[in-house]
């Protein structure tokens, strides 16, 4: 059984400068992917489902495929509910066996947020066991049910972070940082390095206690990536990429073989091709070898 949290597998990515990839799926082929690709690097890795997925699924199905495909491994693997804006659903998956929750209360006022997202965190607390992740800002783009115009996206205010984290009582920390959901518009993202840094020192030293985590982790360049993971970040969230990859190799597939009515060989490519991916994420992340 490799199932640990979250916060303990972010700790030591945030001491050792590496970053933990945290990957959306929608379906089981990809979640046995990720799983695959992990093993074969022998990374740490988070497997994540947005709520649409989860409801869709059945949060008791996603945790069942979960666990057993965890049980086989002895990688650390965890499993993340992303973005969730609904405080029940967050108590509904916390209590099935997710082992890591988001509360999002990023579109909320200040308040508002600090007061939902400590209830989630008091009721994962209290089960045990259970890391809870809060967001402040907002990262622009599309995830899930969560839409933010560039416009109003807003940028976390690094002297909030803290009182934030402490009043939350969250575990891990999402600060809106320019990063965006989707695909980037502009080629060139401007990204506030600094201000993940200047948040990073402020809530992490001497020690660190809330690992902080990058959202909108598809088509940065690979120097950004980098630096995201030295200013800080150590959970790094894919997911558009992921999509993509799963829309295009069964569209590939499907060309390839438009006579071939053997769905079982569309998920074996389909899986193939995730897990290509995988191996490319946990190499630039800088977690491969990682899972002790
Ligand atoms: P991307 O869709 O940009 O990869 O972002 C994923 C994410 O941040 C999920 O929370």
């Amino acid at each position: 059984m490799a199932i640990v949290s979250a916060k303990e597998m972010l700790v030591k990515a945030s001491q050792e400068k590496y970053a933990v990839g945290a990957f959306n799926i929608t379906s089981v082929v990809q979640m046995g992917a990720i799983i695959e690709g992990a093993v074969a690097k022998n990374a740490p890795v988070i497997i994540q489902t947005s709520v649409t997925p989860a409801r869709f699924l059945k949060p008791e199905v996603v945790v069942a495929v979960f666990k057993a495909l965890a049980n086989e491994v002895s990688i650390p693997v965890c499993l993340h509910l992303d973005h969730c804006t609904d405080v029940d659903f967050c108590k509904i998956c916390a209590d099935l066996g997710y082992t890591n929750i988001m509360f999002d209360g990023s579109h909320l006022d200040f308040e508002e947020n600090i007061r939902r997202t400590r209830e989630v965190s008091d009721y994962c607390h209290a089960i045990g066991g259970i890391t809870v992740e809060g967001e402040l800002g907002t990262v622009s783009g599309v995830e899930d049910q969560i839409k933010v115009a560039s416009d109003d996206a807003q940028l976390c205010d690094p002297e909030k972070s803290f009182e934030f984290v402490e009043r939350s009582g969250i575990d891990l920390f999402g600060p809106a940082i320019g990063t965006a959901h989707g695909i980037y518009q502009t080629e060139n993202p401007v990204i506030d390095f600094k201000r993940l840094g200047e948040i990073y020192q402020m809530l992490n030293t001497p020690l660190v206690k809330t690992p902080l985590v990058v959202h909108g982790g598809t088509g940065l360049s690979e120097p950004t990536v980098r630096n995201l993971i030295q200013n800080g970040g150590s959970k790094y969230n894919v997911s558009t990429n992921l999509k993509y990859i799963l829309m295009d190799s069964t569209h590939e597939y499907m060309t390839g073989h438009p006579k071939e009515y053997d769905p079982g060989k569309l998920d074996k490519h389909v899986k193939m091709e995730t897990r290509k991916r995988i191996e490319y994420w946990i190499d630039l992340l800088g977690s491969e070898g990682k899972a002790l």
